[in-house]
């Protein structure tokens, strides 16, 4: 079928199959019918054909015998009035021919009879007549009864297929419409609303129009059951979410409170304990220097020199502390300020730069456009600070080099050197909280520093990844968001 019939509605679909197989059984019946009806016409034909020859010839015979012409026309006139005959040909022996009627070019049905002399002695033929017969008044038949079957069959499929077309419409079609428009304007919130076909419902189906509305009404209720069992459990939902918030803000708030006390025990605790150290250094200073006092001997400075490297290394432990406690608590992500990182770079390095070797060469490698950091400055600094600070302490002679590059709408920081290295099966470890994994007991540390840059790292949402051959230098490489 092609696609403009499968487009159509059913009851078009329905008119034109009635039609279409209608109308090719009518034709066929027709042809049936008018192929019976010519065969009737053309034995009957065959059968005046018989009557002819058996009253006719005879006495066609005698007048030939006798040669009177006479009678033989008398004979061929009578044989014209049989209905359909049209012409007779009567030829003697002596070759002398006799035509009635008139003779038509087609559409003929002919027979010819030999004529013999029947005397015992003498067997002689005498003629021959030839008759024919019209088939127009035949086909004439033929035709007007196409016509009238033609028409009367077109008349009748026509009135058959409206009136199925009416009972289908009336039966199935208009409530199937009336169905489809139910469901279009059906919705969750007016599922109250029946479907009610314009036929009287029984209480009983009779039919299946009335158990596919009574279907539909079942499952719409059904649905609206749902609906409702749904509504109240989201409203429960609803509830228990607002009771939830109100718990989980009352739990913040006191999370919050004890943060924040937690971070003036700790602010409290460095401070003091930072101004005690910081009093004490400028004295050993002094000592060292001979301030105030007789000049120390040698072992008197051996002694200090160990008193001050461990209250620098008090400092350092305390300001570390510090940093722990920043970063375990995350109260200062709340105070986030714009960053200028190559600027920042450039004042750590600054500071750093003292505690280098005089062996290590530092050399900074910038991307040509500024990068803007949203974050603390202390994480930042941090970071930053350790990754820098470490290059120097592991690298007795060599290079350390900074380099920025832009990197998926943020920064890649590579802090790079030609120092201690690390062993590979170490890589893993050397983020985790009092980690230590140089050969090196000379060099003093607390396992600190990485750990804190990788807290400050994935707090600002970036991510650090470290690679390093032992004894040939390791690179840090950290990527931060951008503004
Ligand atoms: N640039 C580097 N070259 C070689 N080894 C390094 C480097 N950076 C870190 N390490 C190794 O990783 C370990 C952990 O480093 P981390 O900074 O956490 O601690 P630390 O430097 O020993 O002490 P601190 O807490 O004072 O920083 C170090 O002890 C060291 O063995
Ligand atoms: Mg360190």
């Amino acid at each position: 079928m092609t696609t403009w019939f499968t487009d159509l509605e059913i009851s078009k679909k329905l008119i034109i199959s009635i039609m279409i197989a209608s109308s090719i059984l009518t034709l066929m019946i027709t042809m049936v019918q008018l192929y019976i009806d010519f065969s009737k016409d053309i034995r009957s034909i065959e059968s005046r054909f018989t009557i002819i020859r058996e009253n006719y010839l005879p006495i066609l015979k005698q007048s030939l015998w006798t040669v009177d012409e006479n009678q033989l026309i008398v004979q061929a006139q009578s044989i014209l009035k049989f209905p359909d005959i049209q012409f007779v040909k009567i030829v003697t022996d002596s070759n002398k021919t006799f035509a009635f009627g008139r003779k038509q070019p087609s559409r003929i049905i002919s027979q010819s009879f030999e004529i013999v002399s029947t005397q015992v002695v003498l067997k002689k033929p005498l003629g021959t007549v030839y008759i024919e017969a019209s088939l127009t008044s035949a086909y004439d038949r033929l035709l007007s009864r196409v016509t009238i079957i033609f028409f009367s069959q077109i008349l009748k499929t026509f009135i058959i297929s409206l009136f199925i077309y009416f009972l289908v419409y009336q039966f199935i079609i208009r409530h199937l419409t009336q169905i489809s428009t139910y469901f279009r304007r059906l919705r969750l919130d007016n599922l109250s609303q029946e479907l009610v076909l314009q036929r009287p419902l029984m209480q009983n189906p009779r039919d299946e129009i009335d158990i596919l509305t009574l279907g539909i009404n079942k499952m719409r209720l059904n649905l609206r059951d749902e609906v409702i069992a749904k509504e109240d459990v989201e409203q429960d939902l609803r509830l228990l979410n607002v009771e939830l918030e109100n718990k989980v803000k009352a739990r913040t708030q006191e999370l919050q409170n004890s943060l924040n006390e937690l971070q003036n025990f700790y602010n409290f605790v460095s401070h003091e304990m930072r101004t005690p150290i910081a009093a004490i250094q400028p004295y050993i200073r002094g000592l060292q220097k001979g301030m105030r006092c007789s000049p120390l001997d040698d072992q008197q400075l051996v002694h200090l020199n160990v008193i001050e490297r461990n209250v620098e290394r008090l400092l350092s432990l305390v300001n570390q502390v510090l940093d722990l406690a920043r970063a375990e608590t995350r109260l200062d992500t709340e105070h986030h300020h714009v960053i200028d990182l190559h600027t920042l770079i450039l004042l750590i390095t600054e500071q750093f730069k003292g505690l280098f070797t005089d062996d290590v060469v530092l050399q900074l490698e910038f991307a040509p456009q500024d990068f803007s950091i949203k974050a603390s400055q202390d994480h930042v600094e941090s970071i930053l600070a350790n990754l820098i600070s470490n290059a120097g302490k592991y690298t007795q002679a060599g290079m350390i080099k900074i380099r920025t590059i832009p990197w998926e709408g943020g920064v890649q920081i590579f802090v790079s050197d030609t120092g201690a290295g690390i062993d590979a099966e170490h890589l893993s470890t050397i983020f985790d909280r009092f980690t230590r994994v140089n050969d090196n007991h000379q060099i003093k540390g607390t396992g600190l520093g990485l750990y804190l840059v990788k807290r400050f790292v994935d707090q600002l949402g970036g991510t650090i990844e470290c690679s390093s051959v032992k004894g040939e230098g390791s690179t840090f490489c950290v990527w931060l968001p951008c503004q």
